[in-house]
């Protein structure tokens, strides 16, 4: 039977939470006061622990500072007043997992309840994934081993078994997206589902319904109910990728979702309670974003709450292998076969910049394994051109050859790979070049990933 302790002065309150809890198959004890929390927790280790952060002998949060690793095991949950909105946020920076706000919405707190499993069992799993690393060299579904990606996976374990929202930052193909369903996998939500939804690949007339839905009849065409991104991820974890290119007025109906924990649909008057964990991804530099008026300043206040940043490729050299290796391994097993990449294509692989990031050198591993006519992959496979860590940019990048006898489909994916390439890696910019939208580049990219052409 999972454990809580609850942590409130005022014992009507605190009795009243009692009686729910247990209802809900918890044990649970009770503290009026930090030293009565402190006995309670040195007696026995909580599940979860309820924390009112106003407390007769002093601040909630000193359970913290006192002993944080006191709580590795136990989600916490800040209770707060209205006013102290600022307070909950440093809490979550401590490492709480949540917080309600006075007066407590039950239905928020049985969420919360259902979420809380026995925290071993996650102990275990982030046990297995860090063994990985030193192991095989991958942290889940994240290959790396450098000291850039292992910082990373200190911040994955971290802020996974809490629900704050998460902002992760980097350059296109860095990984942000993996980075976001390893933190998926390792949460509590990870039976649930995991949506990745671009921002800047739905168009501003549709994005509001996409994200929140809609009810019957509440615009023309829109002939039935609709649920939206919010609703269809309920108990498990949304990323908003490209979070810069939602339009600002929805960016304000976010920040309200996330406050409220509710939305409503377009076009509807009940209120919808969601249990979502928010993931926000940019390749811009956020602040940036907040110059130009791209991203509202509140809002990304909210998101920045806990920050991940994925370093471009070229600064995690001593990877390029270990994932040239794992891309390769994979088309081995698909395709039955056993190539191998000689020693100096490896060599080749890592003096390169990569501007596209792990991206870029998924596909071209992919293509100089098709490109390989024996076993060996020798440097002759590799379509890029070879540019050292120092030299300018891509001296040849503003060209593509092509073959009579290649397919329109390889064309179109070597002209679209040399213009991210010339770009630096920047979609819009790529987009624009080539005549398509950012939707259209996006869609493509995702195919490229999947390994679909
Ligand atoms: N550390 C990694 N280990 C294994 N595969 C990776 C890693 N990082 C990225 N990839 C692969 O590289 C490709 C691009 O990754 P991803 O889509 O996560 O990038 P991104 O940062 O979200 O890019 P964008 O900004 O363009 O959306 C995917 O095929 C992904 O599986
Ligand atoms: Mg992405």
């Amino acid at each position: 039977m999972p454990h809580t302790l609850i942590v409130e002065d005022d014992p009507d309150s605190a009795d009243m939470l009692a009686e729910l809890i247990k209802s809900e198959g918890f044990s649970t004890a009770t503290a009026h006061t930090l030293s009565e929390a402190r006995q309670q927790l040195a007696l026995r280790e909580p599940d979860l622990v309820l924390l009112d952060l106003v407390l007769p002998d002093g601040n909630g949060m000193d359970l913290f500072a006192d002993r944080p690793e006191a709580f590795a095991g136990s989600e916490v949950v800040m209770i707060t007043g209205h006013a102290s909105l600022d307070t909950s946020i440093q809490a979550l920076r401590l490492g709480a997992t949540d917080y309600l706000v006075k007066p407590i919405n039950f239905r928020q707190l049985k969420h919360i309840l259902a979420r809380v499993t026995p925290h071993t069992e996650l102990q275990n799993r982030i046990a297995t994934f860090e063994k990985d690393v030193g192991e095989v060299g991958h942290f889940g579904p994240l290959w790396g081993r450098s000291r850039a990606m292992r910082e990373i996976y200190h911040q994955i374990a971290r802020v996974a078994r809490t629900s704050v929202s998460v902002l992760i930052c980097g350059q296109s193909g860095t990984g942000k997206e993996v980075v976001a369903q390893a933190i998926h996998e390792l949460s509590r939500r990870r039976s649930r589902a995991f949506l990745a939804v671009n921002c800047g690949a739905i168009s501003p007339q549709l994005i509001e319904s996409e994200m929140f839905g809609h009810e019957k009849g509440s615009f023309t065409g829109a002939a039935r109910q609709h649920q939206g991104y919010f609703e269809r991820a309920q108990g498990g974890t949304l990323l908003l990728d490209e979070i810069t290119e939602m339009p600002l007025d929805l960016q304000v109906k976010l920040l309200r979702v996330l406050e409220t924990r509710s939305f409503q649909r377009i076009g509807g008057t009940e209120s919808i309670e969601i249990d979502v964990r928010i993931i926000a991804a940019t390749n811009r530099d956020p602040y940036e974003a907040l110059a130009h008026g791209k991203l509202r300043e509140d809002l990304l206040y909210r998101l920045n709450v806990f920050r991940i940043d994925v370093p471009p490729l070229s600064e995690r050299r001593e990877d390029v292998e270990l994932l040239a290796q794992n891309f390769l391994d994979e088309l081995n097993i698909q395709e039955k076969a056993s190539k191998r990449l000689v020693p100096s294509a490896i060599e080749r692989l890592t003096a390169y910049d990569w501007p596209g990031n792990v991206r870029q050198l998924r596909n071209a591993v992919q293509r100089a394994f098709i490109m390989a006519e024996g076993n060996d992959i020798d440097e002759g496979c590799l379509a890029f051109d070879a540019v050292s860590s120092n030299a300018a940019p891509a001296i040849d990048a503003g060209k593509v050859t092509v073959r009579v006898g290649t397919s329109i489909a390889e064309m179109e994916r070597k002209l679209i790979f040399a213009t991210l390439e010339y770009c630096g890696g920047r979609r819009e910019q790529a987009a624009e070049l080539l005549g398509v939208s950012p939707k259209t580049l996006y869609n493509r990219l995702r195919e490229y990933d999947r390994g679909e052409t």
